[in-house]
């Protein structure tokens, strides 16, 4: 791993000169992996995307060459939009908001609080790896996003040997199905992948265009299900955007002992979804732009 580290950082000071225009026959993954790690191999792919999560999640870790800082998806004073979000209670154990099965079922199966930090936090991370430890829930959310986002980037060689293959639920539905995101949380995860993605020397409309996807995909609320990993087939995948005071009313209603079934209203069910029109809400005109950090011509 520092081998490559090495390799992708001496690339990162020449990347912008050298790279052109992206071919529309090379997927985002294969055409960074050969322009920051030259060999476009399985476990450059999966080192690819170990540098992208890392970076997003705890913030850039190294100077980029050009200058663009990335804040981080577990940094407490982010902003999106002009509001402070701040998502790492979701992460460190701090918001009753895992669900721990793959239903919906405020009775049977309620929110959980989960360390997902318990694999070493940012140590690790900054020498990309996803934990400390294999077995961690750290590993697991780790390792899985990077496969998720192997996908969505297009690796030509995930579900090879130095690319597993996803290995967790499918529906991210489900997966934030009680921590009822709002629109500024989404977009500020998203926003970090982005300006991840921009640290690297990633163009601007390819920044552009995952965003796109990662919007469409998860922030429109109660979208039909889609494909994204072909091995889950069809899913729930939008996280379903609720407002941020019914999040803490949720939230706080459960840190209280009250009872929270009747809260349920606030929560989007699958179950719904036969009983409403879908409908596409919020942030369609809610990509952003990264041409100010991106120094890509
Ligand atoms: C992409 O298309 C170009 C010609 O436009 C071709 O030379 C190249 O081999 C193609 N690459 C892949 C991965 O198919
Ligand atoms: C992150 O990037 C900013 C902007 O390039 C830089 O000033 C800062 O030193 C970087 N952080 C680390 C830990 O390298
Ligand atoms: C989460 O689910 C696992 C597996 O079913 C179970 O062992 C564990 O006790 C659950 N955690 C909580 C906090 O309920
Ligand atoms: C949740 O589980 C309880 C107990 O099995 C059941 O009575 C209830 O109908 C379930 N709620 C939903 C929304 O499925
Ligand atoms: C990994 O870090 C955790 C703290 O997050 C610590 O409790 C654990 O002992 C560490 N494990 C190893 C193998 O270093
Ligand atoms: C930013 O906030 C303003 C004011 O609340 C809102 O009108 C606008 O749609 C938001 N833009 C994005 C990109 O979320």
């Amino acid at each position: 791993m520092p081998r490559n580290l090495i390799v992708c950082l001496s690339a990162l000071a020449t990347i912008g000169s050298v790279v052109a225009q992206r071919p529309a026959n090379t997927s985002i993954c294969d055409y960074y992996t050969t322009a920051l790690l030259t060999d476009n191999s399985a476990a450059n792919q999966y080192t690819l995307l170990t540098l992208l999560v890392n970076t997003a999640v705890i913030g850039n870790y190294t100077e980029p060459s050009n200058g663009v800082l990335v804040p981080g998806i577990l940094n407490p004073n982010g902003v999106y939009n002009g509001t402070a979000v701040n998502l790492l209670p979701y992460f460190n154990g701090c918001d009753i908001s895992t669900n721990n099965d793959t239903v919906f079922n405020l009775t049977t199966n309620p929110p959980i609080s989960q360390n997902f930090l318990d694999g070493g936090g940012a140590v690790p991370l900054m020498h990309n790896l996803p934990a400390n430890d294999t077995t961690s829930n750290q590993y697991f959310l780790l390792t899985h996003l990077y496969q998720y986002f192997g996908v969505l980037l297009g690796c030509s060689k995930y579900n090879t040997a130095g690319f597993p293959a996803y290995g967790g639920v499918g529906s991210m539905y489900r997966v934030h199905q009680y921590m009822a995101l709002d629109p500024n949380e989404i977009g500020y995860f998203i926003t970090q992948v982005g300006l991840s993605a921009a640290s690297f020397g990633v163009a601007s409309s390819d920044i552009n265009a995952v965003a796109n996807a990662l919007f469409s995909l998860f922030s429109y609320k109660c979208s039909p299900p889609v494909t994204v990993v072909p091995a889950q087939g069809k899913v729930l995948d939008s996280i379903c955007v609720d407002s941020e005071s019914r999040h803490r009313e949720f939230l706080f209603d459960q840190l209280n002992g009250f009872d929270v079934v009747d809260l349920s209203v606030f929560i989007s069910d699958s179950n719904q979804l036969n009983d409403i029109e879908p409908h596409h809400v919020l942030l369609s005109d809610n990509l952003v732009s990264f041409s100010d950090q991106d120094k890509d011509q």
